[in-house]
């Protein structure tokens, strides 16, 4: 059965102490769950201090970058080899960085492979921006970005991944329209179709897949309760303690539903 999970994407905000606070605050909130994993993805300054904070039996800890190279004379960058041990997931290919730092197919491919070559599950952001999707442009967008991506990955390493549907429309940052549940289905079943195509049906069972884009703890429910999805990724709603933890609260409740 794969494991649900719910992965809060700071994005460049919080700093040491507030941080601090938040976790304090959210593991209160919390318990120890089964079937629910769930992941901060904070900034790089706070994943050390962080790392020794949280409880890992309740919390992971996401990079939200890395070089792909592994050492050498990159001023300013800092390598999956270098995140190794420290995270067990890191956010690759997100929709901010494609946009604002011109990340393309290229570059998403070699980090999801050192990433995953320093034994870091890549948490794979795709998704389509509005006039693609107005030009019925989904189904190509989608297949183009995991097809390359996943390029030179084995299956077993597809297997383990984490694939984030995020439309760009959707986001927050880039408009935060708020998508049928519906049309969420349509391209979970999709991605899922191209993993198998590419894969075999086994490994597309495996691969989580989530959906990311304007989630709060209204809305995460309709979400969840889709065949396939197996979490969110939060932006964002993640930043407050108290909806965070109301949204990891209805990760819970899922199962009960169910
Ligand atoms: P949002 O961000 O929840 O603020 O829309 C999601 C994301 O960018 O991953």
């Amino acid at each position: 059965m794969r494991k649900r999970i719910i992965v809060a994407n700071w994005k460049m905000n919080m700093n040491i102490s507030t941080a601090s606070i938040y976790l304090n605050n959210l593991n209160k909130r919390t318990t120890i769950h089964r079937n629910l994993e769930v992941i901060i993805g904070p900034a790089l300054t706070l994943l050390y201090p962080l790392s020794l904070e949280i409880d890992h039996r309740k919390f992971s800890l996401a990079a939200q970058n890395g070089y792909f190279k592994d050492q050498g004379a990159f001023t300013g960058e800092v390598s999956f080899a270098m995140l190794k041990g420290l995270v067990k997931y890191a956010i690759i290919g997100h929709s901010e960085r494609r946009i604002y730092f011109n990340e393309d197919h290229q570059l998403i491919r070699d980090k999801v492979a050192a990433a995953t070559r320093n034994e870091i599950i890549p948490i794979l952001c795709i998704g389509e921006n509005k006039s693609e999707r107005v030009a019925n442009d989904t189904k190509r967008v989608v297949a183009d970005q995991l097809n390359s991506a996943l390029y030179n990955l084995t299956s077993d390493e597809v297997a383990k991944m984490v694939i984030a549907y995020e439309p760009v429309w959707a986001i927050s940052t880039f408009g935060g329209e708020i998508p049928k549940p519906s049309d969420i289905q349509k391209v979970i079943d999709y991605i899922r179709f191209q993993i198998s195509e590419l894969y075999g049906a086994k490994v597309a069972s495996s691969t989580r897949v989530l959906y990311g884009g304007s989630v709060n703890s209204d809305s995460i429910t309709a979400y969840l309760a889709l065949d396939g999805c197996d979490g969110a990724l939060v932006g964002g709603a993640s930043l407050n303690y108290l909806e965070f933890s109301k949204i990891i609260e209805k990760g819970y409740l899922i199962d009960k539903l169910a």
